[in-house]
């Protein structure tokens, strides 16, 4: 008797600038297959966290590293389309890790390769059926090479900026849109020059500027490109997570 082969578990690949909207669709389109969602960077921002409170020097990328390896990272996902809770080493750093000063240490120690080394399977793990949605800098490049879908989210730099002002305002984070601009851009210049998985798109992704366009449209065309089979389970699935 032949047996039917075991197909590996589908992957999606947002790779993207911050503030291109990576995060809202990546976990709308998790959503509306009943896909599992990896948000890559806050696992970079965890580590970058939790490397201040032990007072590790961001610099010493054996320290970080062996940081990156102590750190326990945990994902709750919250209610219908609520953000998902993280718990660093138990902590709830939800919104702590929001600020730009996270983001900014996440990107300092992103740039070691050891670390990067210490995050890699951690994030493989994520992959477990029915499949699952990935986003970050580096994932259609480095993580997920074979992944079924890539896309490359960008949207002009101050689009991306007055989103994140909101996102911050919504929160009750008070930032000027110019301040943030500057330090987007400057992160942005440091995420994509450097020599170890740089922001960039994979030779197979697709890129999509998502700068004019509502957060639906893009979501309806990231599921677009998914192969016809997938598609119908998504639609099958739509039916019971919309
Ligand atoms: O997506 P984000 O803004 O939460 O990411 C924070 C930083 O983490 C980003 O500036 C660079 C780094 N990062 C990375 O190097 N690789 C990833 N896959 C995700 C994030």
């Amino acid at each position: 008797m032949t047996q039917a082969p075991v197909l590996p578990v589908p992957v999606i690949t947002i790779d993207g600038p911050s503030g291109s909207g990576k995060g809202t669709i990546s976990r709308l389109v998790a959503r509306r297959l009943g896909w599992h969602y990896l948000d890559s960077g806050a696992i970079y921002r965890a580590v970058g966290l939790a490397a201040a409170w032990e007072g590790v020097d961001l610099a010493d990328e054996a320290a970080v590293a062996a940081c990156a390896a102590r750190t326990r990272i945990r994902f709750d996902t919250g209610g219908d389309g609520e953000e998902p809770k993280v718990l660093v080493n138990d902590k709830d750093a939800t919104h702590q890790l929001r600020m730009e000063t996270a983001g900014a240490a996440a990107s300092a120690i992103a740039a070691l390769p050891a670390v990067r080394a210490a995050l890699l399977q951690l994030q493989r793990d994520f992959r477990s059926a029915p499949g699952l949605v990935a986003d970050g800098r580096d994932m259609g490049t480095v993580v997920f090479p074979e992944a079924t879908v890539k896309v490359f989210l960008t949207a002009s730099a101050e689009e991306r900026a007055r989103r994140r002002h909101k996102q911050l305002k919504d929160k009750g984070v008070s930032v000027t849109l110019a301040g943030l601009l500057g330090e987007i851009v400057a992160r942005d210049e440091r995420d994509a020059s450097r020599a170890v998985a740089p922001l960039r798109p994979a030779d197979d992704a697709v890129s999509i500027d998502s700068t004019a366009q509502p957060i639906l449209a893009v979501v309806e065309q990231v599921l677009a490109l998914l192969p016809e089979d997938l598609r119908a389970r998504a639609q099958a699935a739509s039916g019971r997570n919309n």
